[in-house]
């Protein structure tokens, strides 16, 4: 870390705390930031500590559909986003007209988003899933129910062969994760035979089917931390080295590609940051006659997760 980021950080701390704003930042942000953030976590948590935050005022640092989320699920709040033009290319892959496409063809089915979505698909989803709950909902989804997973291919297919559930799902994929192949996989696990494999879910089948555990971000900082094991393989983007070893310090960490870096994650600066708490800018507004049913979408996940 340079000086001059020290001299940002100090900045950002002092005028945060002056202004009392609360700042959310997911895993994969830059290490600076995930260190002047009140609360660090996967796109689940970062929802729901939204709502539990004490602040008024909201800074995620994150991609648009998190700063989203949290505009939906706390309208009296107002919710910052250092760099609104920061977005997840798969969650803007779908459109309205494809869901309520679908629902016209099969009226019974039920729509499951995954929180990578903006607000308009949530609007018309029945309810939300992040990686880290994804199974969870779909167990509690009546046993002979139509459902359609959308937009991420590779979580659909994953989840349903983990649970034996069909799903019909939208052929979208995260440009990160889909990088990853099975043969880069099992050289490196040649090359680091005592080495655990942890894999996001939105990897390919192939190289999920090799892994030693399979989850959200989250999950992932919480197994290399109880797990015995010394090493471990990451497939999942480059920011979760910084919070796995600041959680489980000494672990020797090999990342399954130095690919995998989210440009739209990395898009966000300590110097985006502070301008965004000088200005107040940018406020996420959610048009309430979205905002609502995508209210519903997200409470509803959040209540069958718990
Ligand atoms: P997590 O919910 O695991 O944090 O994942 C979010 C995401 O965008 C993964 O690419
Ligand atoms: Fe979207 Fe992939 Fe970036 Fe996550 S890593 S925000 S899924 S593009």
């Amino acid at each position: 870390m340079t000086d001059k980021d020290r001299k940002l950080m100090d900045e950002i701390l002092k005028i945060k705390d002056k202004k009392s704003v609360y700042i959310i930042a997911h895993y994969y942000q830059r290490p600076e930031i995930q260190d002047i953030a009140d609360f660090v976590g996967d796109s689940y948590a970062m929802a729901v500590q939204a709502q539990k935050a004490a602040s008024d005022i909201i800074l995620v640092a994150g991609v648009d559909f998190m700063a989203e989320s949290a505009a939906i699920l706390c309208p009296d709040k107002t919710v910052l986003s250092p760099e609104p033009e920061a977005t997840c290319p798969m969650a803007n892959s779908i459109s309205v007209n494809d869901v309520l496409g679908f629902k016209e063809k099969y009226p019974e089915s039920i729509i499951v988003s995954y929180v990578n979505t903006p607000a308009d698909i949530k609007a018309v989803t029945d309810i939300c899933c992040t990686s880290s709950n994804a199974h969870i909902i779909l167990e509690k989804l009546p046993e002979n129910s139509r459902i359609y997973f959308i937009p991420d291919q590779n979580l659909a297919f994953n989840i349903s062969s983990r649970l034996g559930r069909k799903v019909d799902y939208f052929e979208s994929f995260c440009p990160i994760h889909a990088t990853l192949n099975k043969a880069d996989i099992v050289k490196l696990k040649e090359e680091y035979p005592d080495a655990e494999l942890l894999v996001h879910p939105e990897c390919h089948p192939e190289v999920v089917e090799l892994a030693d555990y399979v989850g959200s971000t989250g999950g992932m900082i919480n197994y290399t931390s109880s797990s015995p094991k010394d090493s471990f393989i990451i497939a999942t983007e480059c920011g979760i080295i910084h919070p796995i070893h600041k959680a489980a310090p000494g672990k020797k960490l090999i990342m399954a590609s130095e690919e995998m870096i989210c440009p739209n994650m990395k898009s966000i600066t300590l110097n985006k940051i502070l301008y965004s708490l000088e200005n107040m800018q940018t406020i996420i507004r959610v048009p309430e006659e979205i905002r609502l049913p995508a209210a519903q979408a997200l409470e509803k996940m959040i209540a069958y997760s718990s």
